[in-house]
């Protein structure tokens, strides 16, 4: 595997990929890698002859007061991990050649509608961020297909409306959910939980379970998800969302039957979000 930081280096080495009739697949992620970044680097493999990872934490898409600074930055894992799995070549820019003249003189992408509300309301700006520097790494590689996690249910998205609306000639791929054996979700942020909030985490996605099973036996909605809430909190949980969407996230209707379960809620230091979809009578 090649590591690159440097953009040039990255568009001649991608260059002759592509001359040579190469197909390119790109996986974006922030690094501190995990099963389910693994799983889209796999992913990747199956849909293309080179696959291009790119590690970069992206400061356009944390809001003031969040995590930036303490992000974990685990490079020569990540690096050992992304050679394990048969990935091609790692793009890891510096801050200052993605974004050489700050964030503020920064070109920015807004995906109006499916950015608003869940993520989007409680992070204002935060899909923006993404948003912009998922386009400039699309700019960039150029790949023919990425792959993103189901998990960022609203960031997939965001981008696939990204990628429509730009006419971008990029496939967008979804891939599951990769959770611990406990059912947790796995995640970067899972390492901010101390050993009692890890034991507690997997009652989020236990209570996404048992709210997809009362709403596939036809419960009522509004009831089903406060009793949701109720039940994160007396876990332990500060609940920050937990809404049923319809699957491409607009407001469910009494015709929806594909649903997704939506939830982010804090435990301790660390924001977790979790979904789920449901299938409605
Ligand atoms: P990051 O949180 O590092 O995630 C990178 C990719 O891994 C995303 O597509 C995410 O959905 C996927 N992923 C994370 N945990 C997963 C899990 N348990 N199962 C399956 N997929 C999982 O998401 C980002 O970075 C950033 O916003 C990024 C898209 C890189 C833009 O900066």
């Amino acid at each position: 595997m090649r590591t690159l930081r440097d953009i040039d280096q990255l568009r001649s080495t991608l260059r002759e990929h592509r001359q040579r009739g190469q197909r390119i697949a790109l996986v974006p992620t922030m690094g501190n890698l995990h099963a389910g970044h693994l799983a889209l680097v796999a992913c990747a493999r199956q849909h293309a002859d080179i696959v291009v990872s790119s590690l970069f934490v992206n400061p356009m898409q944390f809001g003031p007061g969040e995590d930036l600074d303490g992000y974990p930055r685990t490079f020569s894992a990540d690096q050992s991990q992304l050679t394990e799995a048969g990935c091609d070549v790692l793009f890891a820019p510096a801050v200052s050649a993605l974004y050489p003249n700050g964030l503020d003189a920064q070109t920015r992408v807004h995906v109006p509608v499916v950015g608003k509300g869940l993520c989007g309301g409680s992070r204002p700006g935060h899909f923006d961020g993404v948003s912009t520097v998922v386009s400039m790494l699309f700019n960039l590689v150029q790949p023919d297909v990425a792959c993103f996690g189901e998990k960022d249910y609203q960031q997939l998205a965001v981008i696939r409306k990204l990628v429509r609306d730009l006419h971008m000639p990029i496939e967008i791929i979804g891939v599951p959910i990769v959770r611990a054996t406990d059912g947790l979700a796995l995640s970067s942020r899972n390492g901010y939980l101390s050993v009692e909030e890890r034991a507690t985490a997997p009652a989020l996605y236990r209570t996404l379970c048992m709210l997809r099973d009362a709403l596939e036996r036809g419960a009522a909605i509004d009831e089903s998800l406060d009793q949701g809430k109720a039940a994160l909190s007396e876990a332990g949980f500060t609940p920050d969302y937990l809404e049923l969407r319809d699957a491409s996230l607009a407001s469910v209707s009494p015709a929806t039957r594909h649903a997704v379960i939506l939830a982010a809620a804090k435990l301790g230091p660390a924001r977790l979000i979790d979904n789920i979809t449901v299938q409605l009578p």
